[in-house]
């Protein structure tokens, strides 16, 4: 039987938006997550208001109740980091992913200097993930652009935010080449497609440059993602860095050849695209054509190709949270939900996760192979979980079977991943804390393995509780995978 590497990155992740809280201190700039409301309960599953924001969501939110912006508060991980980096270090994690902010480095974009005193904040938070024996592996933007973005630039479509993210993720390289290896420029690229305001910048708009805007917001940050790694493999050629896609891997609803090229046109589109421009380093065949059939002209220059060309990353991330399929013909088929991207329900499918993320571990394996055969890199899982609804019982412990039987479904397919071949370096839990959602900003879609003593409203202790799967989890690490 298969086993895993002995030196695997077993890991677990959060980001900054959804964990730190501390909107206004230290100089930080407000954020795009942090001017969206809580999605209504009756609402969790409309794709629509799950990832959409206006420009009207901007003028209220900058001048609302900071109380209903639930990620303006996170879970105060930003006060709290070093107790729950001790948390995560005692359960065994290896490496422990996070992101840093760049409304805190680069408040205003432009800034004459980096914001030293924010600087202070995440060398302390790598230090200690490093005292206490993780390998921190660094997002550079998830899904956080400051408001300035917009609001000065319009969004990532405006070429100067290549210079500006690359000044800042210099900055970021320069400080922490020596204390971490790991590097990630973008959280889940193909998420600008779906949610343009978290990942560009660019509130929804219905008129017919909206998809132009976003493909441009795209190539900048594809063009500024291969600069990164220009000058990390020019300066400190030890480091290594990734490039992500949300893997949402697409099944053809039937045999009937009409599907399967429905499905491949999805995965050109919404998957492969961003990986084979920033794997291959050019743009690919179909989306070329795209663009020419859709009148879509990028404001780019012959050195972007240059740059795409040489800047290729050293590693593949996904994240893999749930299946659907693509039909050519969708009339009277049920949907199935999942944050960022959904698909028609997978009849073969059963359970969800009460937001309609229909689970399948056994597709955790095909995706791996699907996108370890296409780019030929070593691949490293950033985000697998799902989020529950819990409440603690009266002795404050948290009962999850549910989550361990997740976590053991998908590692075994993992494992088998491996052992067809695939190169893993590591795996990393999502909300390994439990944290805010991105899509629903609700507190009670937990993926933790802590529990956080907060309600939706913000109401609660704050302080933490270990669940029954922070022990599962922790002996899966202590035994390299081979009791699972
Ligand atoms: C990923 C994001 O798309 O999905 C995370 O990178 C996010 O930030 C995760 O939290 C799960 O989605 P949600 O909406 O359930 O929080």
């Amino acid at each position: 039987m298969s086993k895993f590497p002995d030196n695997f990155l077993f890991g677990g992740a959060i980001s900054a938006c959804q964990a730190e809280g501390a909107w206004n201190e230290g100089g930080k700039s407000l954020t795009f997550p942090e001017i969206v409301k809580r999605v209504k309960k009756e609402d969790r599953t409309d794709f629509h208001k799950t990832t959409t924001i206006t420009e009207k969501d901007i003028i209220e939110g900058k001048t609302g109740n900071p109380d209903n912006y639930p990620k303006r508060r996170g879970i105060d991980f930003f006060h709290s980091y070093k107790e729950d980096i001790r948390l995560l270090a005692e359960m065994g994690l290896r490496c422990f992913r996070f992101s840093i902010s760049m409304a805190r480095i680069f408040p205003n974009l432009t800034d004459e200097e980096p914001n030293e005193q924010a600087l202070l904040v995440y060398d302390d938070i790598i230090r200690e993930i490093r005292k206490n024996g993780m390998e921190p592996l660094v997002t550079m933007a998830h899904f956080d652009p400051p408001i300035a973005v917009y609001e000065k630039y319009g969004g990532y479509c405006n070429r100067e935010m290549i210079d500006i993210f690359y000044r800042y993720s210099k900055v970021l390289l320069d400080r922490y080449h020596d204390e971490v290896k790991y590097w990630l420029p973008f959280n889940e690229l193909n998420v600008g497609l779906n949610a343009s305001f978290k990942a560009l910048g660019i509130p929804y708009a219905e008129d017919e440059k909206y998809e132009q805007r976003k493909f441009q917001g795209l190539h900048n940050q594809m063009v500024a993602s291969a600069k990164t790694v220009i000058y990390a493999h020019e300066n400190y050629p030890d480091l290594q860095i990734g490039s992500m896609i949300t893997h949402s891997l697409k099944y053809p609803y039937s045999p009937d050849p009409k599907d399967v090229i429905a499905t491949d046109n999805y995965d050109h589109f919404r998957n492969y695209f961003f990986l084979d421009v920033t794997s291959y380093g050019y743009y690919p065949y179909y989306t070329i054509k795209y663009f020419k059939d859709h009148g879509i002209i990028l404001d780019d220059c012959i050195e972007d190709y240059e740059i795409l060309k040489k800047g290729t990353v050293d590693w593949i991330g996904f994240s893999y949270y749930n299946t659907s399929c693509v039909a050519f013909n969708d009339e009277g088929l049920d949907y199935s939900a999942g944050n960022y991207s959904r698909g028609v329900k997978n009849p073969k499918l059963g359970k969800d996760n009460g937001w309609g993320w229909q689970f399948d571990s056994l597709g955790f394996r095909i995706s791996c192979n699907r996108l370890y055969d296409r780019y030929r890199k070593p691949l490293f899982i950033l985000e697998n979980g799902t989020g529950f609804e819990e409440t603690m019982d009266e002795e404050c412990r948290i009962h999850d079977p549910y989550r361990s039987d997740y976590l053991k479904m998908h590692l075994r397919s993992l494992r088998d991943a491996i052992d067809d071949g695939c190169q893993i370096i590591g795996y990393c839990w999502w909300g390994v804390i439990d944290l805010i959602s991105s899509s629903t900003s609700e507190m009670s879609k937990r993926y933790g393995f802590i529990y956080v003593d907060q309600d939706d409203d913000g109401n609660g202790s704050k302080k933490r509780y270990l669940k029954d799967s922070y022990f599962e989890y922790q002996h899966i690490i202590r035994t390299n995978g081979e009791e699972l």
